[in-house]
């Protein structure tokens, strides 16, 4: 993996250091193990594997049907000998082969996660999401006396275009959220999966827990992708001006991947089971606009690549409906419940992921 994603993963052990203890000698199987926040799963089993869990390391299954693309390094883990690497599509019935597992945790990722794919992909989005999720469910139910933890991938999306006295957002707001608009195929998705989620955690007693990501970034998420930071760096790296589709205004918080997924694993590992938690970070929001000028600079900075800002309305006129006109988390339950403490300033998370699209500039735009 990229040097970055390594020196990222030695910190991410050391931040959940005797957490990760919980893996020796155990499977976890994750889904969507080939994108970006998987990337980030996989390095992190493999390195605790290698340093705190030598001897005694723990088996990853990993599943992933490549609709966009399949990883370079995905190969490369397969060789290894505590590594299975499963080519399935999670929205249909899971393979015979995995029945005779032993599966300790599960972590359901896959998920179309960026708006303009999902838009294109809106039933393949909520199926991953809905009968993906049940079939693993199922799955979990079948090997509760083995299974220690259960994490569904659920978004910040959730809450929809929460109302002004409800941000930062809590786990406790409700949302706001459209049942038809065009993002609904995505919202209410991980709204049903998180209502399957606590249901089988009421009637079964199965230790699930779902995270609610806020707009993660770094190294691993596509230049191809259509989310906002990869977009910009694209232009950069085509020596083209950022040009905003908007005003610029709209405001968001930014968490760096490696913060993000000590969080998502602080949740496996440590959560008592039926609850949700926001991860991302609560400050700085910033706007649309402010993002692209970080982008600039630090692209003059790590890159040497100028270029400048410019304002350009969308052909797609669908392309800002329920777009929230802010979005930034109430972190504190995490905070207080499993010591989750994002570090990485914005700064140094963007001079990271330049790094990483310095030396990744392929373009997969499926
Ligand atoms: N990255 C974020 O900021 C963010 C924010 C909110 C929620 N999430 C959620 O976190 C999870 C991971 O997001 P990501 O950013 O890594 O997305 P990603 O698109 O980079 O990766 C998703 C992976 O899932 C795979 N996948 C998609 N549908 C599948 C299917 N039906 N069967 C098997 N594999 C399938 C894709 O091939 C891809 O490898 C998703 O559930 C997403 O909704 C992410």
């Amino acid at each position: 993996m990229h040097f970055i994603i390594e020196e990222d993963g030695e910190g991410i052990v050391r931040e959940l250091s005797s957490d990760l203890d919980k893996l020796r000698g155990r499977t976890v199987l994750a889904t969507g193990f080939s994108g970006f926040v998987g990337t980030y799963i996989s390095n992190l089993v493999l390195r605790a594997n290698r340093t705190v869990l030598k001897g005694e390391p723990c088996r990853f299954v990993g599943i992933d049907n490549f609709a966009r693309g399949r990883a370079d390094w995905v190969d490369e883990i397969a060789k290894s000998p505590a590594v299975t690497v499963i080519d399935h599509d999670i929205s249909q019935r899971l393979p015979h082969a995995l029945d005779a597992l032993r599966v300790d945790y599960i972590l359901h990722a896959a998920s179309i996660a960026s708006p303009t794919y999902y838009r294109l992909h809106p039933i393949e989005t909520m199926d991953a999401n809905v009968q993906g999720l049940r079939g693993l469910l199922d799955f979990a139910l079948k090997h509760r006396d083995t299974l220690r933890g259960f994490l569904f991938f659920s978004s910040s999306e959730v809450y929809g275009d929460p109302t002004p006295e409800n941000i930062p957002t809590p786990e406790t707001y409700t949302g706001n959220v459209s049942f038809s608009g065009p993002r609904a195929c995505y919202d209410e998705a991980k709204r049903f999966g998180e209502t399957l989620c606590v249901n089988f955690h009421r009637v079964h007693g199965l230790p699930i827990n779902s995270v609610r990501p806020f707009n993660n970034y770094g190294p691993g998420l596509k230049l191809g992708d259509r989310r906002v930071i990869p977009d910009f760096f694209r232009d950069v790296l085509a020596k083209k001006d950022i040009v905003l589709l908007s005003d610029g205004k709209p405001t968001r918080t930014f968490s760096y991947i490696a913060d993000a997924v000590a969080g998502y694993f602080k949740v496996l590992l440590s959560a008592p089971g039926g609850e949700a938690f926001n991860i991302g970070v609560d400050k700085p929001e910033i706007s649309i606009r402010e993002l692209a000028e970080a982008v600039i600079k630090v692209s003059a900075e790590v890159l040497d690549i100028r270029v400048e800002l410019r304002f350009q309305q969308s052909d797609d006129s669908a392309y800002l409906s329920d777009n929230p006109l802010r979005r930034c988390p109430d972190i504190s339950k995490a905070r207080r419940l499993l010591n989750f403490n994002p570090r990485t300033t914005l700064a140094e998370g963007l001079r990271r992921t330049a790094l990483w699209y310095r030396d990744n500039q392929k373009i997969d735009d499926r």
